[in-house]
């Protein structure tokens, strides 16, 4: 696709038409290596590479990003007592209207998935889609075979009369589990294992379909998702341990 210069930054988040075409004019914008200071230039979007004030930027139509959300952030746009995990992310990703697929309590951390694709979103939290979720889930009490039993055959939860299950769930520890669930309501995972007889202490999400959390990713850092992550992503391949 064919695209002014102007259009395409504006497309990027980098603000209105009259804001991306300032930011030509001034000199801060490169395209395939070259400065660029004809708002009204036009280029083929897709690979292109430019750069604003320095930063590289790939065209993207949209954007895919896995987030390791640290303790102590909401996945609210407007958080009441904490920061918001949206803090972590640079301006024109959240100009362009990346938004959490799903959320993550304060207190919890791991993989969290955001973008601008509102189809994407529907397919990841749809509960019809039922997307595995990996859980490593660190417990007050000490867990046994029949709080396991439990969660694999279905817990009650106080908002449903139909039981809950876990898709997997094997004890890293006496007190550290590793739990499947394909749903994604309020608090699920503590909720669940309150009803199964044990309390949730630490929670970490480590992997969405057969999309693992990267080692590499340091906690509130941020990464695109390309073609190979989002492959593995709707592959809902389960990681096992
Ligand atoms: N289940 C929970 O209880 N909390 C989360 O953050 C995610 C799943």
């Amino acid at each position: 696709m064919m695209i002014e210069l102007e259009r395409l930054l504006r497309s990027q988040g980098f603000g209105s038409r009259a804001d991306c075409r300032a930011l030509v004019r001034s000199g801060s914008v490169g395209v395939a290596g070259q400065l660029c200071e004809n708002p009204f230039a036009r280029f083929e979007a897709d690979g292109l590479s430019f750069t604003v004030d320095g930063v590289a930027w790939l065209y993207r139509r949209f954007a895919y990003l896995a987030l390791h959300k640290p303790a102590g952030y909401e996945c609210s746009q407007r958080p009441l007592h904490h920061p918001s995990v949206y803090s972590l992310l640079p301006d024109p990703l959240l100009t362009r209207g990346v938004q959490a697929v799903g959320r993550l309590d304060e207190d919890s951390t791991g993989l969290l998935l955001l973008t601008d694709d509102g189809q994407f979103i529907h397919r990841y939290t749809s509960p019809k889609k039922a997307v595995p979720k990996v859980y490593e889930v660190t417990t007050r009490h000490v867990v046994d075979a029949p709080q396991i039993a439990a969660l694999l055959a279905g817990v009650v939860l106080n908002d449903d009369p139909r039981p809950v299950a876990a898709q997997d769930c094997v004890l890293l520890g006496p007190r550290c589990l590793c739990l499947t669930v394909t749903e994604g309501r309020y608090h699920l995972v503590k909720r669940m294992l309150a009803a199964a007889g044990n309390r949730v202490e630490a929670l970490h999400r480590i992997s969405i379909g057969g999309f693992v959390l990267p080692a590499s990713l340091e906690v509130g850092k941020w990464m695109w998702l390309e073609a190979p992550e989002l492959e593995l992503l709707a592959a809902d391949k389960v990681s096992t341990f």
